[in-house]
């Protein structure tokens, strides 16, 4: 439990057990499920935390609040990782008015079976009064769920913001910022945009919008660290993300069965490296894959101008892996990127026209028709210098 104000309690917990967000993502740093609670004349907790934390989460909540009772639950967002503890607290709580919307309560009793008396539906900007401070609520659907609501503590200038701006990694004792946490998370929220947010930037972009018109001096997200200090950082680079804004540079993704892919993957990384351009790295199978495998990948993507995908000819296809990379791109409406292929072959090259032509599905642009090679990797075969200019 930690003191985040006269008002707001965090009383979350952190997870470094669990391998795959979401059965996908990779948390090699943990995650963190945040829930808050709003202490006044009434009390409010703000989401809960996934279930297998129910002791730990409770001893935060006596920490803070001791045996008196929780008058409002809200669920700003159903994922389970948030709403898993809904009956449970309403079991320890049987007071609790549970806090949702329309599109929440069907999701609530399917989910939990919460009985509908127990629930409070609001409007988009309804609010409640606790005595001194008021919440209200605010409806921003699509980030990343339909049923998303931000609620805000106008008292506070705080946004308890659901997902957004939020980001993987265990928070520290400390889960409030300084001024060196922005550039810790970044790559990480980041990640946690691309991955899980990612196909959703013109909500994000309508989210931000509608925010816009508050004074916003803290963001309590469900995960991560709260921000103070770095406020206008963490919104500037939601922005960025969902408009798809990206700088120069190049992400090279690839799959390799016999190394040749990969040692074309690496010439033509060494020779991007040797001209000054940024350039990031993911092999997506095999032994030497990176540990963030295609999670990795996505974050690079929401932050490089230029794709270059590798993959041998597979089953007169595409290595799986470097497929399933680029439907993750397409399901994630990404657009505006510089496109070149490549990738090895034994008798039939197939790979590269099939990438080409995924890459053509997403309107960016091709910088040639790509290198299809037989057999081994050699330089005569995989010109990197010539693929290098055309980057
Ligand atoms: Fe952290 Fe969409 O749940």
């Amino acid at each position: 439990m930690q003191k985040i104000s006269n008002r707001i309690y965090s009383v979350g917990v952190n997870d470094d057990d669990k391998v795959l967000f979401e059965g996908l993502w990779p948390l090699p740093y943990g995650v963190s499920y945040n829930s808050y609670l709003v202490v006044d004349e009434k009390i409010a907790l703000i989401d809960t935390v996934e279930a297998g934390f129910e002791e730990e989460f409770l001893e935060n909540i006596h920490s803070a609040i001791g045996e008196r009772d929780i008058d409002y639950l809200v669920v700003n967002h159903m994922e389970p990782d948030h709403s898993s503890l809904v009956g449970y607290m309403l079991d320890r709580y049987p007071q609790l008015r549970i806090i949702a919307n329309a599109k929440t309560l069907p999701m609530l009793q399917g989910y939990y079976g919460t009985p509908q008396e127990k629930v409070l539906v609001v409007k988009d900007g309804e609010s409640i009064n606790l005595g001194t401070a008021t919440l209200s609520f605010h409806m921003i659907p699509m980030v990343h769920w339909p049923e998303t609501m931000v609620t805000w503590l106008a008292e506070e200038n705080t946004v308890f913001s659901a997902d957004a701006f939020g980001t993987f990694g265990v928070v520290g004792e400390d889960i409030t910022d300084n001024e060196d946490t922005f550039e810790l998370y970044r790559d990480e929220m980041i990640r946690y945009y691309s991955n899980i947010v990612g196909k959703y930037g013109i909500p994000v972009q309508s989210a931000l919008k509608k925010l816009s018109g508050l004074p916003v001096e803290r963001i309590c997200s469900t995960h991560g660290p709260v921000w103070e200090k770095n406020v206008s950082e963490v919104v500037a680079l939601y922005d960025k993300l969902s408009r798809y804004e990206v700088g120069r540079g190049v992400c090279i993704v690839y799959g390799s069965m016999y190394g040749n892919t990969a040692a074309a993957a690496d010439a033509l990384a060494i020779e991007l490296e040797s001209r000054g351009i940024p350039c990031a790295v993911h092999d997506l199978a095999g032994n030497n894959a990176g540990e963030l495998g295609i999670s990795g990948a996505l974050r690079d993507v929401f932050k490089y101008d230029t794709i270059i995908a590798g993959s041998p000819t597979y089953n007169n296809g595409i290595f799986p892996p470097v497929e399933t990379f680029m439907r993750a791109l397409k399901s994630r409406l990404i657009k505006d990127r510089r496109f070149y292929a490549f990738g090895s072959y034994t008798w039939s090259g197939a790979s590269v026209n099939q990438l080409n032509a995924l890459a053509q599905e997403m309107n960016f642009e091709l910088l040639g028709s790509g290198t299809s090679f037989a057999q081994a990797y050699t330089k005569d075969k995989f010109n990197a210098s010539a693929i290098a200019d055309l980057i």
